[in-house]
């Protein structure tokens, strides 16, 4: 759209009443009927925030601060803001929306802060820990569809911390990295590689939202998990975790990712798993079947609940690419 073409609209003396009415109208001036969309519903919960509390301009200027601080505290390492998402469930309740999932299959879970891009190709078998404190585990993986075929040459990309609780990236002497891995499923969709036993940790909270938390009186701790990204073309992308049953976090992760389908636990290692994996009969082994959903299916069921929600909300959209936007043709 040509800039001269956009007609300004008479806007002063704006009250309370008025205000949101017409700051939605002036962002719909655009091409982007989705933008239009976001913008015009974030406004309008933004605005009805500020009316409901009866925000006072100490708060505002206390919560611009605070998501200053946000920012400032991120880096290439450190990403405060997916922090503050996870602490406010947003990020579960984004994932929940955006990949629904049909029974049976693997539910999803927070991608966290500390997912890297740094994993290198890893063969099956290989111990992707250098930790030596760290106690030693195998996990031994499957990839199926909903129809119990297995998918083969998923890209897997694994990520833990060490036994102390840490990523490698929260190391400023890191050599390069650890605890992490990419591999891809053999075609009968299985994968498998040595890792050490997760434990439960604390989300970084030496920043504003470990400050938050405090304030909140909720603690930091996540309980003991192993993060999986599952890819590939034709299937939902699914970000997961698995978590040790039986932790003391389990119902009280800060960062709400715990769902029953995800709980596993160890094994110890029959002698036939012990000599084909070379391991020690008797230690730790993790075995798990990770069911994909097919693309075309995810994206049935995500506009089927959209549909039905937006109906519920009473809202006059109509659904492009798979998103709401407003039905204004
Ligand atoms: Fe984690």
């Amino acid at each position: 759209m040509d800039q001269n073409d956009i007609k300004v609209l008479p806007m002063k003396d704006l009250t309370v009443d008025n205000i949101t009415e017409n700051v939605i109208r002036i962002n719909s001036q655009n091409d982007d009927p989705r933008l239009t969309y976001v913008l015009e519903r974030l406004v309008s919960h933004l605005h009805d925030f500020a009316r409901e509390t009866r925000l006072s301009t100490k708060e505002w200027k206390a919560a611009i601060d605070f998501l200053t601080a946000v920012g400032q505290i991120c880096s290439d390492v450190r990403q405060e803001f997916i922090l503050l998402s996870d602490i406010l469930g947003l990020s579960l309740l984004v994932d929940s929306i955006d990949h629904p999932k049909p029974p049976q299959s693997t539910e999803g879970s927070v991608l966290g802060p500390f997912h890297s891009h740094e994993a290198q190709e890893t063969p099956h078998g290989d111990m992707v820990s250098h930790d030596v404190n760290g106690e030693p585990c195998l996990i031994l993986g499957s990839i199926r569809d909903s129809e119990g075929q297995p998918i083969g040459d998923v890209k897997i990309d694994m990520w833990e911390t060490d036994s102390s609780g840490h990523y490698d990236v929260q190391y400023e002497d890191r050599q390069g990295p650890d605890g992490r891995c990419v591999m891809r499923s053999d075609a009968s969709g299985n994968f498998w590689f040595k890792a050490i036993k997760p434990v439960s940790y604390p989300i970084p909270n030496d920043g504003p939202v470990g400050k938050l938390l405090s304030k909140l009186h909720r603690h930091p701790y996540r309980p003991a998990h192993m993060h999986f990204m599952f890819e590939k073309p034709g299937y939902d992308h699914l970000i997961t975790a698995l978590y040790l049953r039986g932790d003391p976090y389990e119902t009280s992760d800060a960062v709400f990712g715990v769902k029953s389908s995800l709980l596993v636990d160890f094994q110890p290692a029959d002698d036939s798993i012990a000599k084909r994996c070379d391991v020690k009969t008797g230690s730790l082994v993790l075995k798990h079947d990770f069911v994909l959903v097919s693309e075309e299916e995810a994206n049935s069921l995500r506009e089927e609940k959209s549909q039905k929600a937006l109906a519920d909300l009473g809202r006059m959209v109509k659904m492009v690419d798979g998103l709401p936007v407003p039905d204004v043709d």
